[in-house]
């Protein structure tokens, strides 16, 4: 396992749509163990591939309250959503930002794991923000799209942990 550099925006990548993953190779396989150590090493929730530069439709999420986790969703499509949150989002592409996005509060997604078995989950809260938020990654958009008001600073440190 080794880290890799986080794409920060600006970078072209993470404004283009990724591919679907057909079948885990071992470079894949890589790929995801890869993006879980990254994530962890940056402190963050949630990772897209586009943001280590692999556009490829794979994403890893730990909100460090959810089992299963951490959750790796290969070719993820949410089925269901509804309700409305709306707090404070960051991503490890844009560090020390941070702003106000609403999402549904609730998804139904489907994904499948690192053997390709596919797999259904729901989720709520901080955790539906986070699938809504990396698998719009994989479209190539990030929060600063939707957020209302102005992007900010990040002032606290606990706030640094729910970059994604
Ligand atoms: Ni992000």
């Amino acid at each position: 396992m080794a880290t890799r550099t986080i794409r920060v925006m600006g970078d072209e990548i993470l404004t283009k749509p990724c591919k679907e993953v057909k079948q885990i190779t071992p470079r894949i396989k890589e790929l995801i163990e890869d993006m879980l150590e990254t994530m962890y090493e940056a402190n963050g929730v949630g990772l897209a591939a586009p943001q280590v530069g692999v556009l490829r439709r794979i994403v890893v999420i730990d909100v460090g309250t959810e089992e299963p986790e951490p959750l790796i969703m290969v070719n993820p499509v949410i089925l269901e959503s509804s309700g409305e949150q709306t707090d404070e989002e960051g991503c490890l592409s844009l560090p020390g930002k941070c702003g106000k996005v609403t999402r549904p509060n609730y998804v139904k997604a489907k994904a499948f794991d690192e053997n390709m078995h596919e797999y259904e989950i729901e989720a709520e809260g901080l955790l539906a923000r986070c699938i809504c938020h990396e698998l719009d990654h994989l479209d190539g958009h990030m929060y600063v799209e939707k957020v209302e008001g102005e992007l900010h600073d990040v002032e606290t440190e606990e706030e640094t942990e729910e970059e994604a």
